[in-house]
């Protein structure tokens, strides 16, 4: 089964035929909502919204240990996470869709392992790759069926949020090679690591970042609203040729 976690601009999954919703309980607490569990394309999904179904939980305090537990136990062998990004790079302009291939992580605060002390002994997952790589081959292979311009790889910079950055904060994620920012790629990617569940992500970038671009003097939400409205639906075929590839 494969799992999805939408981010914003998709807290619903509207090709997935829904046959159950279950609230799950874990031992890290409460995940951001009900699991949905479905159908596309005949391949069977499990849907959960980052920001709960009513895009309420911001980025620093989502559960992703809960989030990520859920969909393990629910039965997942593959997550995509679906994320909105800011483009740091001036060839990620608002639109692009991106298969990222490396992570920075300037989060902080945030419960990122399942390995937390207790009785059991101390694991380092190993991260050179965070992002599984036949999981992103898939995914690029299912863009080309489905005739998607995708970017293959660029680094993602996990930022702490909710705030947006500063543009000097954004020239230093580009001197450090980021080429996009977003908020909740972490740990999302490290926690699916350590579950030992391939992970993957669709980002869609839905401004340009701060000081660059048309957010040269300031990055306008109604704008990254637009073109999630807009470039959602180049997901949903992606979302589409991918799982119809699985069966
Ligand atoms: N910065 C951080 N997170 C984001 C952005 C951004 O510019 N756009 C969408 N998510």
């Amino acid at each position: 089964m494969i799992a999805i976690i939408g981010g914003s601009g998709l807290s619903q999954l509207s090709n997935l035929d829904i046959t159950r919703r279950e609230v799950v309980r874990t031992p890290y607490g409460e995940p951001s909502g009900a699991l949905q569990f479905g159908h596309l394309c005949d391949q069977r999904t499990v849907f959960i919204a980052r920001h709960g179904y009513g895009h309420t939980i911001p980025p620093h305090a989502v559960n992703y240990r809960a989030n990520l537990w859920a969909l393990k136990q629910a039965g997942a062998e593959a997550i995509i996470s679906v994320a909105s990004v800011g483009g740091i790079a001036e060839h990620l302009g608002p639109g692009t869709v991106l298969i990222p291939d490396q992570i920075i992580d300037y989060t902080w605060g945030r419960k990122a392992t399942f390995f937390d002390g207790g009785d059991s002994p101390v694991v380092h997952v190993d991260f050179t790759e965070p992002y599984n790589p036949e999981l992103r081959q898939r995914l690029l292979a299912a863009a080309k069926r489905s005739g998607e311009e995708v970017v293959d790889g660029g680094t993602y910079a996990a930022t702490q949020g909710p705030r947006l950055e500063s543009a000097a904060e954004v020239n230093r994620l580009e001197r450090d090679g980021a080429h996009v920012v977003g908020m909740t790629g972490m740990p999302e990617a490290v926690l699916a690591r350590e579950l030992e569940t391939p992970y993957a992500a669709i980002l869609l970038v839905s401004n340009h970042a701060a000081g660059r671009g048309l957010s040269a003097h300031g990055i306008q939400m109604e704008a990254i609203e637009v073109t999630l409205k807009q470039a959602m639906g180049r997901v949903h075929r992606l979302l589409q040729s991918f799982c119809s590839s699985c069966t």
